[in-house]
């Protein structure tokens, strides 16, 4: 898909992975509607890149309907949604200091996998009334994000796996069922980005993870994630599953 002039409709596109992504997609010619509950800082973002900066909780049905119809009257009907707001807690699932709090479990839930969906289901069928862009008959693309822990399952990470399992378990079907309409659906699960979301994580678990990832020893960037993304969206084979970025890094038990 030629992104040159096509929406991208990025939630969580603030900060960390969102905003990346949201710098390389704009240089590569597409015009971007940030979604951030923190519009504040959207607006910072949006302003280097020339986007337009919108308030949105992804929890929200309503909020997310008005942003989709203001970014898709100021800059027309997102053609590329990134799915990036996301949350994670660190809490084990029961121990010395009682059960796992269901209402953060849930709350985790809620965010990463509902919010996810919202938004795709909201997206894909405002795509479907759109004409197709190219002889394949591509009329857009879903990007979502997991996470390597998905996968990996580290202690304390039990509402995070969860919530970005489910993530990943939707990948297929929902490709599956949008693919009649030429939209394409993939998954990324991200391994150690330098982000304000992992700057939350103790540094001594820090000192301890990041001479495991075998290579590149080191954060990855969120314009390397970007990268991805943006080839995600013009290489119209991806489609239907998870793709992890991470320099090979597999998680051990510890993490909180
Ligand atoms: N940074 C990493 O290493 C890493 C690794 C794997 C997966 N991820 C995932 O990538 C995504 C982005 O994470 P990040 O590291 O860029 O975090 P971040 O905290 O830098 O950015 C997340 C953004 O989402 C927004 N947000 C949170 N809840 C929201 C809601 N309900 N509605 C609207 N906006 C909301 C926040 O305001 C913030 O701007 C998350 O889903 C995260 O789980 C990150």
């Amino acid at each position: 898909m030629d992104i040159r002039g096509l929406t991208a409709l990025i939630t969580g596109g603030a900060s960390g992975l969102g905003a990346g992504a949201a710098r390389v997609l704009s240089e590569a010619g597409a015009r971007c509607a940030l979604l951030d509950r923190n519009v504040d800082l959207a607006r910072e973002v949006a302003a280097e890149i020339d986007g337009l900066a919108l308030a949105c909780d992804v929890v929200d049905t309503a909020s997310i309907e008005t942003a989709l119809a203001a970014a898709s009257a100021e800059l027309g009907v997102p053609r590329i949604v990134l799915n990036a707001a996301g949350i994670d807690v660190a809490i084990r699932t029961a121990g010395p200091k009682g059960p796992h709090s269901l209402a953060e479990f849930e709350r985790v839930l809620r965010v990463n996998l509902t919010g996810t969906f919202n938004v795709a289901r909201l997206a894909a069928q405002a795509m479907t009334a759109e004409p197709p862009l190219n002889e394949d008959g591509e009329r857009g693309v879903i990007v979502n994000i997991a996470s390597v822990v998905a996968e990996d399952g580290p202690i304390g990470q039990v509402a995070y796996a969860a919530s970005k399992a489910g993530v990943q378990g939707m990948t297929l079907p929902m490709a599956r069922d949008l693919a009649p309409f030429g939209i394409r659906v993939v998954t990324v699960a991200p391994g150690m980005f330098e982000t304000p979301l992992a700057s939350g994580i103790p540094q001594s678990w820090i000192d301890a993870i990041i001479p495991t990832v075998p290579f590149p020893r080191r954060w990855g960037n969120p314009l390397e994630f970007g990268a991805l993304v943006r080839q995600i969206c013009e290489n119209p084979m991806l489609n239907g599953e998870m793709i992890r970025i991470d320099g090979a890094i597999r998680m051990g038990i510890e993490h909180s």
